[in-house]
């Protein structure tokens, strides 16, 4: 079954063409990086006229890449939500108006189960077993579920405040290191020592549950004393702050996942979601992973862990497969910027 996965949820324009859940013919985005950048964050009005510009080249592209007309695509998955509406918006309307000229059924799918499902794309799904522990961590978004089988998602954690990737963000900020903030800090920390300063990591009431703002706090006020000391922030300070603000946040993450992972006597772990395009992060997942006995996995490609329409189509495949009579008329397929999960 061929799904043309539409995901515009936040910056990306992002489309793919995805053959049963997992071999990926073609995937083309339209990243907005260079825009946001300039005002340090995306500005939701911007975000939605760039989806505009460049939804249909995107669409004409990746169907000329996959080597397939769209007459060959069966099913059209879009993310409905979370996210922002004037973005999401423009996904819907595309994959509305293509449904609704060529007669092929919508998948609405939700953001945060695409990216669960990034981690199937150009895998043997034959190789997988249930239970399995998802840790998905994004800008927007700190998740910690037990997936049961198909679509049966247990929420069991989620942050109190900024989400890892939000912090990512923020830090980079602090530090002057420009938007998206993850693969930034990341570059940063290559160089620096990441025991060069102790940062908190914060304890939560709820077992499963995280919080960055108070690192993310303290990161400023050592940048601020830092500055009233010296006026401007060295490179290797900012390296060493980096690789330290990195570390915390690796080790955070990585303990409550594999913690989670035990108590629910689960044989496989998952990361996704845009954090896990961090190279460190996810060598750490697989190091401990090994150490532990759990099979661990992160999507085969970085591409498929941040923001791509590869994983709408890969959740919407199996979405369809789970209940072939879930798809929607066109008429029904409007945004909702706080769906909920389940
Ligand atoms: O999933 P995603 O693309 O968009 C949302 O759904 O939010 O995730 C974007 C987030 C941003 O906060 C970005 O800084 C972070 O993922 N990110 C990274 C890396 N690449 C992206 N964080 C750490 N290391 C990276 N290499
Ligand atoms: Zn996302």
């Amino acid at each position: 079954m061929l799904i043309l996965g539409i995901e515009t949820s936040c910056d990306d324009t992002s489309l793919a063409v995805v053959e049963d859940g997992s071999r990926v013919l073609a995937l083309s985005t339209a990243s907005q990086v260079m825009i946001h950048n300039r005002t340090g964050g995306v500005v939701p009005e911007i975000a939605a006229r760039e989806h505009i510009n460049s939804i249909l080249p995107v669409l004409e592209h990746v169907l000329k890449e996959a080597a397939v007309s769209f007459d060959q695509i069966d099913q059209i998955a879009v993310t409905r939500g979370p996210g922002l509406v004037s973005s999401l918006l423009i996904g819907d309307l595309v994959a509305s108006t293509l449904a609704m000229v060529s007669g092929k059924k919508i998948i609405p799918v939700h953001h945060i189960q695409g990216h669960i499902y990034g981690n199937w794309l150009e895998r043997d799904h034959r190789d997988f077993h249930f239970p399995i522990m998802v840790l998905t961590v994004s800008g927007a978004h700190n998740e910690l579920i037990l997936m049961k089988d198909h679509l049966t998602f247990i929420p069991l954690g989620r942050t109190k405040d900024d989400a890892a990737g939000e912090a990512f963000d923020k830090v980079s900020r602090i530090l002057g290191l420009g938007y998206p903030g993850g693969p930034a800090i990341a570059k940063m920390a290559e160089k620096g020592d990441p025991k060069a300063f102790k940062l908190p990591r914060a304890k939560m009431s709820g077992r499963y549950d995280f919080s960055f703002s108070g690192l993310k706090s303290e990161v400023l006020r050592i940048v601020e004393k830092e500055l009233s000391a010296s006026k401007e922030l060295s490179e290797q300070f900012i390296c060493d702050l980096s690789a330290s603000f990195q570390e915390c946040v690796i080790d955070v993450l990585s303990k409550k996942l594999f913690q989670a992972a035990r108590d629910y006597q689960v044989s496989e772990v998952h990361i996704a979601g845009g954090v896990s395009a961090n190279s460190s992060y996810r060598a750490r997942i697989e190091q401990q992973g090994r150490e532990l006995g759990f099979t661990t996995r992160s999507p085969v490609k970085t591409v498929y862990s941040t923001d791509n329409g590869a994983m709408i189509a890969a959740c919407g495949y199996f979405l369809y497969r789970k209940n072939p009579g879930y798809y929607q008329h066109w008429q029904n397929v409007l945004p909702d910027p706080n769906l909920k999960f389940s």
